[in-house]
């Protein structure tokens, strides 16, 4: 009875993890590839999952059937089985078969890796590609624009066009890793090295990623988001951006990803000390100076911003100032 009681329930947790496992990932599967280069990682995992789970299924069942096949059974506990010395056949099969399959596997990864890592040229019919700077800092992703647009942790790409990224740290940063899984492979962001990787999202949508190198205390924190848009809307996004019109959405950007993962949204304190209605939040010089510098234990986050990313920040802190929950 109790045995039937436990496998009606093993039945009904099997039951409410299928959906998840087989429809909407649930995490237990990869998500589902929106970009060329993405496909070609998901097709490469199909095609090695194939051979783990053809000789994880031949292991277990030849363990059991020799467990129970072979048991003692009758035989006195101290008596040996027969003793069986070589078998040509069977070793030529289990040195054999591993070479091919890894012949197989290396073959197949060969074969997808350029699709993956190189970034493909403009097309023939001269569409443009945008080239996008990526920015790897404790504890927030910067991206610059090449007509001077500025974002921070989401950044805003045109559904069916090449974005080639180039990902980088400034020199007195840590190693982070960008990652967007829907979009491609990690790419490390190193101090003083500029590393390329690209995607083409094939719609509209928003795709997440995180910091994949455990790069301090807020790692955990530093989330990235891909916001793909039809072209048009992100054409008038970029120019917007560009002209500095939408500074206190910068601003906004820059209090949440810079300055709120440390000093809390409301700057109610964190892992850094409370800062509501610090004066320093209205003025803009001490902003700037601190900002840009550091002060004792907390890092120069706006080292290397542009006047117009300081400008971006105090607008925003004077039209919102932090209210401290
Ligand atoms: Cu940056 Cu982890």
């Amino acid at each position: 009875m109790r045995a039937l009681l436990v496998l009606a329930g093993l039945l009904l947790l099997a039951a409410g993890l299928a959906p998840a496992a087989l429809g909407g990932n649930g995490g237990f599967a990869p998500v589902t590839p929106e970009s060329p280069n993405a496909e070609r990682i998901h097709d490469t995992w199909i095609f090695v999952s194939i051979f783990i789970v053809a000789i994880f299924v031949l292991v277990e069942v030849l363990l059991v059937t020799f467990i129970w096949r072979y048991r003692r059974q009758r035989r006195e506990r101290f008596e040996d089985g027969p003793q069986i010395h070589g078998t040509t056949s069977i070793e030529l099969m289990w040195t054999v078969a591993p070479v091919v399959i890894l012949f197989l596997i290396g073959g197949f990864v060969f074969y997808k890796l350029p699709g993956i890592a190189d970034v493909p040229r403009a097309s023939a019919s001269g569409e443009e590609r945008l080239v996008v700077r990526v920015t790897g800092r404790q504890y927030y992703w910067q991206y610059e624009y090449p007509n001077g647009a500025v974002a921070i942790d989401k950044l805003r790409a045109p559904a069916g066009v090449p974005v080639r990224l180039e990902v980088t740290a400034p020199d007195e940063d840590v190693i982070h890793s960008w990652w967007i899984p829907a979009l491609g492979g990690k790419i490390d962001a190193i101090p003083g090295v500029t590393n390329e990787t690209w995607f083409e999202a094939k719609r509209p949508g928003t795709y997440d990623g995180q910091c994949a190198e455990l790069c301090g205390l807020e790692h955990a924190t530093m989330l990235a988001s891909v916001e793909v848009l039809l072209a048009a809307e992100f054409a008038a996004w970029l120019a917007e951006r560009g002209r500095g019109r939408a500074s206190i959405e910068l601003g906004e950007e820059e209090w949440r990803g810079a300055c709120a993962k440390c000093h809390g949204l409301g700057g109610e304190g964190g892992i850094a000390p409370q800062i509501t209605g610090s004066p320093v939040l209205a003025d803009r010089e001490a902003l700037e100076e601190i900002v840009r510098n550091g002060r004792g234990e907390m890092p120069a986050v706006g080292s290397g911003w542009s006047e117009e990313q300081v400008d971006a920040l105090i607008a925003y802190l004077r039209e919102s100032p932090p209210s401290g929950s």
